[in-house]
Parts: structure tokens; sequence; C-alpha cells
């Protein structure tokens, strides 16, 4: 019997929420419809993009005054500035008088940001410094940038564009904070960037990186040292961890006997070790997830930072940088073509999956199978999306 009719919308039919909750119950995958219904993605923007941390970018890239960049947060786009007296900022990157998009860069340094269309200027801090030609009475103070949340933990900055009360970040990534802490994150450095374009709904691209059920017979780089034996066994050296009403989940990676790092040797890629691993602590490889799109793994010599933005309904934008120490130079301690190469055949062989699955689920002959032993982290994605939805009475 199948669990689940198939809706016109999926919003025509009952809750999603209740309807994932009911395919959990089971252990079933979600049906087709989530993954295919442009009027639900448009909801899930707001329901869970904007009520939720989302990361934006690490410290490193925001160190100088008046240094910026900007972040789609499920469709707005804001920037984050540090001020002169070096605070961080979170604006809506929408200009006060007729709308503009304030700037249209990833990143960058400015003195003021300057809306192109009539030169309306605004301190890094959002505040309204100039608006030529406005009528007498007009007040600058009245038209401040709009601000979002801004938090920052280990070093890495994120955002929620909530208009009310939110969840307080550092308290959601307590339970990682001791796991992480040796790799002293917020000291690191940005080695590489790369942007991916996934034809997949962002769920699909989510739960791909939240199990390894696929990675034995898709994975070869990354199987080489990470221990598929020890994760399937479930024994200590793989230690999941959930909070936050399993928004966040974290563990240590078990990786083979004599490997270091996630590196097709399983020797380091950069000479220069991150944090405490420099001066000699034993090493070992950590990740940290915060949904619904932050996932960050680190080894002893580098760390892997992804961040899920999704475009469409079936498009997901995969922007993914790479870490190292912060005295790590390129060419002399760490080449980035190898620095990168795990985790980026992974990734291309992960969008891959992504966009096959995309396709299958739009079939109506699409039916939702059973989740497997390893496929736990699936359902608390399930979980955390139903909840997420609820509170928006979706
Ligand atoms: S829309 Fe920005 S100055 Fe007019
Ligand atoms: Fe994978």
């Amino acid at each position: 019997m199948s669990v689940t009719p198939i809706a016109a919308s999926s919003l025509n039919a009952e809750r999603v929420s209740e309807r994932v909750l009911a395919h959990l119950e089971r252990g079933l995958a979600l049906p087709g419809d989530l993954y295919t219904d442009p009027a639900l993605f448009a909801e899930e923007m707001r329901a869970v993009f904007q009520r939720q941390w989302v990361y934006a970018g690490h410290v490193s890239q925001l160190a100088n005054a008046g240094d910026f960049l900007t972040v789609d947060v499920g469709g707005q786009s804001v920037i984050v500035s540090r001020d002169r007296a070096g605070e961080l900022h979170g604006l809506v990157n929408v200009c006060r008088h007729r709308g503009t998009l304030i700037v249209d860069t990833p990143c960058g340094n400015v003195r003021n940001f300057v809306c192109p269309y009539h030169q309306w200027a605004y301190a890094p801090d959002g505040t309204l410094r100039g608006a030529p030609r406005m009528p007498a009475g007009f007040d600058r103070e009245q038209y401040p940038l709009k601000r979002v949340h801004t938090g920052v933990w280990n070093g890495l900055v994120f955002v929620n564009h909530s208009p009310g009360e939110v969840d307080d970040l550092g308290a959601l990534l307590e339970a990682p904070d001791e796991l992480m802490a040796p790799f002293d994150i917020a000291s690191a450095r940005v080695a590489h960037t790369e942007v991916y374009e996934v034809a997949a709904n962002w769920k699909l691209v989510w739960e791909n990186s939240q199990e390894c059920y696929h990675c034995n017979a898709n994975h070869p780089e990354f199987i080489k040292t990470f221990d598929m034996k020890a994760f399937v066994a479930d024994d200590d050296s793989f230690s999941l961890t959930f909070s936050g009403d399993r928004r966040m989940q974290c563990a240590t990676f078990p990786l083979r006997s004599g490997a270091v790092s996630l590196t097709m040797t399983g020797q380091p890629a950069s000479r220069q070790l991150l944090g405490r691993f420099g001066s000699g602590l034993a090493p070992y490889t950590a990740a940290a997830h915060l949904k619904p799109g932050f996932a960050s793994v680190f080894s002893p010599d580098y760390g892997i930072v992804f961040m899920d933005v999704p475009k469409s309904f079936d498009r997901t934008e995969v922007r993914v940088q790479w870490l190292v120490a912060p005295g790590a130079e390129a060419g002399v301690d760490y080449d980035v073509e190898n620095l990168k190469r795990v985790w980026d055949q992974t990734n291309r062989q992960d969008w891959a999956l992504c966009q096959s699955v995309q396709r299958g689920v739009a079939s109506p002959d699409f039916e939702p199978g059973p989740l497997s032993l390893d496929e736990q982290s699936v359902a608390g994605f399930y979980h955390s999306y139903a909840t997420m939805m609820a509170a928006a009475g979706l």
C-alpha cells in the first residue's frame, strides 16, 4: 500500500510535516513531490532557510574594516560586513530608497556601500550616510539598511534572517565545541573555494551528505582512508551526537589504520598543521553539521566547509571552502590540487548521484523505499525538516 497519495501540489494535501512524520514512522524515504514542487520550494525558503542559521563565511574573509561578503539566505541577499570598530553586521542587501541591490559581488572592501542607482551611501554598519537632493525634513537616521542576526562559532560566521528571536548559535553548536576546538578553526584561512551547480533539490543534496550507505560503491578516493568497516560496525571510532532538535550533528570520522588525514594517501596534504595538532596532539578527523545547509569536516592539516544554497526546486549551489593553517603557503606547504582532490572527486560523484535521484523521484513510478540501518542521519534530517515546517504551520 502506498503511504502518500500524489497531490497536484504538496501544499494542497495534508500538512507537509505530517506527511514527513508518517514516512519517518514507517522508515521510508520521502515522496517524490516534496522534491519537485516549486510552490513547496518557495515555502521552504521562508520556513527553513530564512528562519535558521545559515553559514556565510570564515572570519578571515572579513579581517579588515570595510570587508564584506554577500550570502544568499533562502533567496534573499544579505551582506555581512565589518565596520571600523571591528564589529560584524548582517545587513539586508536592499536599498532603502527604491530597492536596488546595494552590492552585486560575492565579496570586497568598501569605505561606504554606495547604491548604484541614485548613490545613497551606507556605512559598513548599515547607517545611511548620504542621500543626494532629498527634501527638507528627510531624516537619514530613519533609513539604515535593515538588519539580520549574525553569530560566530569557531571563526565561522553565520546569519539568521528570522524577524524575531532566534536560537542561540553558541548553544546550538555547544556539543561539537570540545571536539572541534583543537583545530582552532578561527585562526585558519581559506586556501581554496569551489562552487558547484547541482541539478537537484536541496534536500537530496543534504540527505546525500548525511549517509555513507553509498560510499563503498561510489567513492573510491574517499574510502582509501575513511574506514567503512568501523563506520558500518558503528563502534567507538564513530561517535555520532545529535542536539538542537537534531539540527546539529557531530562525529569523529574513523580513518583506516595508519591514516592521519582524509587525503589520497592518508598523510597530511599540508605540512602546516591546524591548531593544537601542530604541537603534537594525536591526530583525528571530525565533522560538525548544522541543518539546513552547513557541513564541515576537519583533519589535522586541513578542513572543508560546505554551504548548500538552494536556487530552485531542482537546483542547488554548493559552495565549498578548503581551510588550512594560517601560515601554510600554497606551493610550499601544500599543493591545491592535492589538497582538494579527495573531496572534489567525492563531491562530483555525489552530485551525479543527487542529479540521478532528482530525475528518478520525479517519475510517477517512484514509490519511496525503506531506509537502511546506515541512513539514520537521513531519518534525523526528516525529523528536523518536519519540525521546521511544522513551526511554520506547514
Ligand atoms: S534605489 Fe538605491 S539610491 Fe535609489
Ligand atoms: Fe557521498
